[in-house]
């Protein structure tokens, strides 16, 4: 359909960004990038070398001997640090409930948010985030801001566990998510917040693939592609 449009997709956690975000990259052919993934894997590798979270220099010293790699392979996602797999283990609710600590300093923001500018620099991305149409990508083509009630996002994230076998409290998840959901809107660096220009669109009652068709059919009007 489009060759070099960027897409922006932010919002807050559990709203369905990531996997709304791999299905329409991959129904486009477009690159899915997940900027979520590079702050949790600097969270990680801050855990495991026992960094304070809250010392924005020595963060910023490990992120400069850190290297945070994506790697799409045949329709995988991977994130790889040093050349080490932790896809799996930057989601445990260890980093989960510490990567918005980390995400808040300019020095880590303004490191990440190059970064991920030069990964779109050829355009044909879909990136998700919370920043990347107010900061990131100022001038994506389409942006959107997903959303779903903070009931609904545990609601989800505690049946994904469920279905992982992964032991799961759905109050405790409803707690952590609004937490989290706190942090990102309150931080004073690019805080969690819906660009003027982009499209809010509320998932709580809709399926994934209504949510992708939706998004797809907002970027064939920009691009003025038939279907
Ligand atoms: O999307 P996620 O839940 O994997 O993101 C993890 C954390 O990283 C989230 O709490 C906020 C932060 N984040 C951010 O500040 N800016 C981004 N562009 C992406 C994520």
């Amino acid at each position: 359909m489009t060759t070099l449009m960027n897409i922006a997709i932010d919002g807050p956690a559990g709203a369905g960004k990531s996997t709304v975000a791999k299905l329409l990259a991959e129904k486009l052919m477009f690159v899915y990038i997940d900027t979520g993934a590079m702050y949790r894997a600097l969270t990680w590798k801050a855990l495991q070398e026992k960094v304070d979270v809250n010392n924005e220099h020595l963060l910023n010293k490990l992120l400069q001997q850190t290297d945070i790699q994506l790697v799409n392979q045949s329709g995988e996602h991977h994130v790889k640090i040093n050349n080490s797999d932790v896809t799996e283990d930057i989601r445990t609710t260890l980093v989960s409930n510490n990567v918005s600590y980390v995400a808040k300093h300019s020095l880590i923001r303004a490191e990440m948010v190059s970064k991920q500018q030069k990964l779109a620099e050829q355009g044909g991305t879909v990136m998700d985030g919370r920043d990347i149409g107010t900061a990131v990508l100022p001038k994506a083509d389409v942006k959107i801001f997903l959303t779903a009630s903070v009931d609904e996002r545990a609601k989800r994230r505690h049946e994904e566990q469920l279905s992982k076998d992964i032991p799961s409290d759905y109050l405790q998840l409803r707690e952590e998510i609004a937490k989290r959901d706190q942090l990102d809107t309150e931080r004073k660096v690019a805080p969690l917040k819906k660009a003027v220009d982009a499209i809010e669109i509320d998932s709580t009652s809709m399926t994934i693939s209504e949510v992708v068709d939706h998004i797809y059919t907002i970027v064939a009007e920009r691009t003025g592609a038939v279907e």
